[in-house]
Formats: structure tokens, C-alpha cells, sequence
């Protein structure tokens, strides 16, 4: 009999890279994978156009668990997967990145005793005011096989201890970007749509709680308006959580922004986001994949954080931090001094995050733990 893999994923970061370890695990003729959505994103935009546009198999299970405060979410999650893992009986569990989904699959999965495997292990921003790093560090801590995406990551797993259960993978993002790349160049029509002309655009994305508090927003977001101004026009495909917190604490930043040169949009599909960021002259985003992906695709990116775990793209120069109005201008105007090249950006990424040929080192990985599981 085969063996039964579980892939717990829930918001949308998640569905690439799970797509990458799918075709892998297919061209590997291994195992059955039995993928369980936990409804952490659930807007269409945010999760039915992925498993759409990157032809993911649909859920075995869909548990619907949606918003709420981080203790419920992750409470509710926890509960309605172990009663899951239970009904599938699985052999391993795969859990992928930092989210709430991930923190409750690889709690539910090692308490059963069920092997599970944490795809981009060993990420540190070492900040611990974000919830994703304590979602890190504590995955890393209860899974059993680790895949490091760079050699940093593995370092920082040997100096928790956790070495033994590492493997050095290389990224899923590098694989699913070179992946989507082509199809959307195929496909996608979105400049079209927008009116935009390649290099003469930058992107930018604003999603994370910190923020959307109201210490933090207005201040980013008129620091958005005037990168806008300085870059052209800046196309802002906006979260729900953002177009929320906007509604409340900046009513009428829409109109300045407008007229400052910034395209809102609803949150877009894969293959149409990607297809922007990589014809973009730059791009502005407080998250931590969106700031991998601008440096695999070659386009300059400022990160709106005062810490990444991604700290290779800041060390090449692709990713500036910065915070404030003041320091974000300055970023902008080294990343436009600066006149990278390139192509020599998205080599220098694609070496550091292994190649493109994680998925299939993860499948080995995984077949090595579902077959330990099974003797
Ligand atoms: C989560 C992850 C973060 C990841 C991000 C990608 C955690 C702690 N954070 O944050 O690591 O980078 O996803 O987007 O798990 N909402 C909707 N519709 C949706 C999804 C969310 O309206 O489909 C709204 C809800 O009002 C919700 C808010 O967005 O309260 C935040 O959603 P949440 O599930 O906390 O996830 P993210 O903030 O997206």
C-alpha cells in the first residue's frame, strides 16, 4: 500500500509552494497526497484562484475554521485537524511556512504521534513581536524532519539544537516562481488590463498586523502615496485585513492616493501578481515572501519592516528595510542610484535559495519518514 501523505496548508503563501512539492511528489510516483485546507484564507482572491490557476488537486478535507483572534483561530484549527488526522490516518504530515495553520497541523500531527515534516525550516527575523516567529520557532521545535531552504536557516536549526532532524532542501519559492514565471508570461493579460507598461510601475503589497495598527498605517500609507509620486504609478492589490483597517483609520487616503498615482486593487490571482512584480520597476511590501520572490525575479525591492528572516536579500542589496516616510524615501532613491542589473540578481537568488530543485529533495525526505513511520 502506498503511503498516505497529509499536506496541511490554509492561507494563500502556502499554495505555491505546496504545488511545487505536488509535482514533485507525482514525478516521484510517491505516496498518495491528501491535501487539508484549514479555511484561514477563504475569500476566493485569496485561496479558490490558486487551487484554480495552479491546478492543485482539491481538498480531502476542507475544515473552514476562517478569521478570529489568534488563540481561537489556532484553538479551532487544532481540534477540527487532529479529528482529521484521526479520519485519514496518515503516515506523515507536510506543514509549510509560518502561519496559524501551520502552528495547529504540526501540533495535531506530533501529538498523534503521526512524523511531520516542516517545509521552510530554521527562518529567523528575531523579532517576537510577529506571530509568524513564534509559529517558527515553535513548528521547528515540535516537527521531526526540517527542510532548511538556505544555508543560514540550517546553521540557525544546528545552533537550537535541531541539526540531527535538518535537511538542506534549497527554497520551494525559487522552484515555484520559475514554475508560474513561464505560465503567466503565457498567460496573464494584467498590464493589459491595467494600462501599464513594463519597468514604468512599481508593486507594492501591505498585509501584516503590525501594519495595519493605527500607530503604524497612516504613516505607511503615506509614505505609499509618495512612492507613487516619485515612481510613477504603484499598483496596490489590497488584502481584506488592510482594506479594513483603511476604511477605519484613513477614510479618505484613497482620494490623495489616487491623485499621488496609486492603482488599488483587489487582491490578484498568482499568476497575475507575479507577472506584475517581475515586469515592475520596484517593489514595496511588508511580506516575507513577496520580498524573496521581487529578488528571484530581478526587481529591487524595499522591505517595510525593521527585520527580515529573508536576511540574504538584504546582504546581495536587492531588499532595503525600511520603516518610516523618511527612510523608505532613502531606500527608494539607493535602489534607483544603484541601477542594478538584473539578470545578476536573479542568478545571485536563484544560487542562494538552491537551484530550483527543492520539491524533489523534500519528496526523498518525506519517503524517508512516512517509510520510518511504517517499520
Ligand atoms: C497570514 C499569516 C502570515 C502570512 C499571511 C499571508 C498568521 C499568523 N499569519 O496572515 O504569516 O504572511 O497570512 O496573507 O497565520 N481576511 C479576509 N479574507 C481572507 C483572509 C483574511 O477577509 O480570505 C481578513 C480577516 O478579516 C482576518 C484578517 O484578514 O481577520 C487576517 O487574516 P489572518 O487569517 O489572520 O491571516 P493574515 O493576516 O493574512
Amino acid at each position: 500500500m502506498s503511503a498516505r501523505v497529509v499536506h496541511l496548508v490554509g492561507a494563500r503563501p502556502q499554495f505555491p509552494k505546496l504545488g511545487v512539492v505536488l509535482r514533485a511528489q507525482a514525478a516521484a510516483s510517491h505516496g498518495e497526497p491528501l491535501v487539508v485546507h484549514t479555511g484561514q484564507h477563504y475569500d476566493p482572491a485569496m485561496s479558490d484562484a490558486f487551487f484554480d490557476e495552479l491546478d492543485l488537486p482539491e481538498p480531502v478535507a476542507a475544515l473552514a475554521i476562517g478569521s478570529g483572534p489568534h488563540g481561537r483561530q489556532t484553538g479551532r484549527m487544532l481540534e477540527a485537524i487532529e479529528a482529521t488526522l484521526l479520519d485519514l490516518r496518515p503516515d506523515a504530515v507536510v506543514v509549510y511556512g509560518d502561519t496559524n495553520s501551520t502552528l495547529a497541523g504540526a501540533l495535531a500531527a506530533t501529538k498523534l504521534g503521526v512524523p511531520c515534516a516542516h517545509v521552510e525550516a530554521g527562518l529567523r527575523s528575531f523579532d517576537r513581536s510577529m506571530p509568524e516567529e513564534l509559529n517558527r520557532v515553535a513548528v521547528d521545535h515540535l516537527c521531526d524532519l526540517l527542510f532548511a531552504p538556505t544555508e543560514t536557516a540550517r546553521d540557525r536549526l544546528r545552533v537550537e539544537g535541531l541539526g540531527e532532524r535538518t535537511m538542506l532542501s534549497g527554497d520551494v519559492s525559487a522552484e515555484a516562481v520559475l514554475h508560474a514565471e513561464g505560465i503567466a508570461a503565457a498567460h496573464s493579460h494584467i498590464l493589459q488590463t491595467l494600462g501599464l507598461a513594463p519597468r514604468r510601475y512599481a508593486m507594492a503589497t501591505l498585509h501584516r498586523a503590525e501594519s495595519t495598527r493605527p500607530e503604524v498605517l497612516p504613516g505607511l500609507l503615506e509614505a505609499l502615496a509618495s512612492a507613487a509620486a516619485r515612481l510613477g504609478t504603484l499598483v496596490l492589490p489590497l488584502h481584506p485585513r488592510t482594506r479594513a483597517a483603511i476604511a477605519e483609520l484613513a477614510p479618505h487616503w484613497h482620494e490623495t492616493a489616487l491623485r499621488a498615482g496609486v492603482r488599488v486593487t483587489e487582491p490578484l490571482g498568482p499568476l497575475d501578481f507575479l507577472h506584475l512584480t517581475g515586469h515592475a520597476s520596484m517593489v514595496l511590501t511588508d511580506s516575507g515572501g513577496v520580498q524573496k520572490e521581487a529578488f528571484l525575479l530581478g526587481v529591487p525591492c524595499v522591505t517595510l519592516r525593521g527585520r527580515t528572516e529573508w536576511i540574504e536579500t538584504v546582504e546581495c542589496g536587492a531588499n532595503v528595510l525600511a520603516t518610516d516616510a523618511a527612510s523608505i524615501d532613502a531606500a527608494i532613491a539607493r535602489h534607483l542610484a544603484a541601477h542594478h542589473d538584473r539578470d545578476a540578481l536573479r542568478a545571485r537568488a536563484l544560487d542562494l535559495y538552491g537551484g530550483g530543485r527543492a520539491g524533489a529533495r523534500i519528496v526523498e525526505g518525506i519517503r524517508t519518514l512516512s517509510k520510518e513511520a511504517r517499520s
